[in-house]
């Protein structure tokens, strides 16, 4: 399998009156093209950090990201700008939709946005309507985005995280606003896509949402700690025992 994410001694430190907060210490790990990655540990270990150094949203203080043979601190601004925009998808919380869009603007957007989307505007609509209808959101196309409800939201912010056919998805906790038949739908909806090849990182606190994927990384105070293989779900593996030997696992890690 090839690697399509590296890290080597990653280090991200913030500074806030003078004192130095070192968040991220020396974290080593690769991801494999295919896998589905949860990342789990306490409030505050570092998690939601490590999603945004390793996706080029915030600049390292130390150590190497290296996103499929690129090494992410050697590239200019707008280099990594254009990596993001063409190779990454995003489901963070912090990324807002736009408030004057339409849910299926803010939609197309990243793929409006990119130069190596060469389809004409017309067929990115499409695919975002395409998408809408597979996440079962067509309906809310034209709404704004004040207008629908929390899941609806979360399933729009999948669909603009794949309109440009990304190699990884990056998300921090996708689930964690949701109830459950939402998460559940969620959690479908993206081990779909992983199954159809996208890589995916994920930040969960859910065990359920951990138990469907490849692998878990556990993180305390900035460091992996443990790390915990799964087989690859289908809908026949049995998620109940997927859950339980996960469970304990992380139970021994001090979950
Ligand atoms: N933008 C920031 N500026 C300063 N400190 C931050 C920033 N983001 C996170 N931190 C600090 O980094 C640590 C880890 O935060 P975070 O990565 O959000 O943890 P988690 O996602 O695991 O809950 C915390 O101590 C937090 O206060
Ligand atoms: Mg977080």
């Amino acid at each position: 399998m090839n690697t399509i994410l590296e890290t080597k001694n990653l280090c991200k430190t913030y500074i806030i009156n003078k004192r130095q907060n070192n968040v991220l210490k020396n974290v080593n790990f690769s991801i494999a093209e295919g896998e589905m990655v949860a990342v789990m540990g306490p409030s505050g270990s570092g998690k939601s950090t490590l999603l945004y150094s390793v996706s080029g949203m915030d600049k390292i203080t130390a150590g190497e990201v290296i996103f499929r043979g690129n090494n992410l601190s050697g590239l200019s601004a707008k280099e990594l700008a254009d990596l993001r925009l063409d190779e990454m998808g995003f489901i963070f919380q912090q990324m807002y939709m736009l408030k004057n869009l339409s849910v299926l603007d803010n939609i197309i957007l990243p793929a409006c946005q990119s130069k190596k989307n060469t389809a004409s505007r017309k067929e990115k609509v499409q695919s975002g309507q395409d998408l809408m209808r597979k996440l079962d959101i067509i309906d809310i196309a034209d709404n704004d985005i004040n207008e629908v409800s929390g899941g609806q939201l979360q399933r729009a912010c999948i669909c603009r995280s794949m309109i440009n056919h990304p190699k990884i998805i990056f998300a921090d906790e996708p689930t964690g606003a949701l109830n459950r038949t939402s998460s559940e739908d969620v959690m479908e909806e993206l081990t779909k896509i992983n199954k159809d090849g996208t890589t995916i990182m994920l930040v969960t606190h859910d065990v359920k949402v951990a138990a469907k994927c490849t692998r878990v990384l556990y993180i305390v105070d900035g460091n992996i700690k443990g790390e915990y293989n799964l087989d690859k779900y289908n809908s026949s593996s049995e998620l109940r025992e997927r859950e339980r030997s996960l469970n304990n696992w992380l139970m021994e890690m001090g979950w």
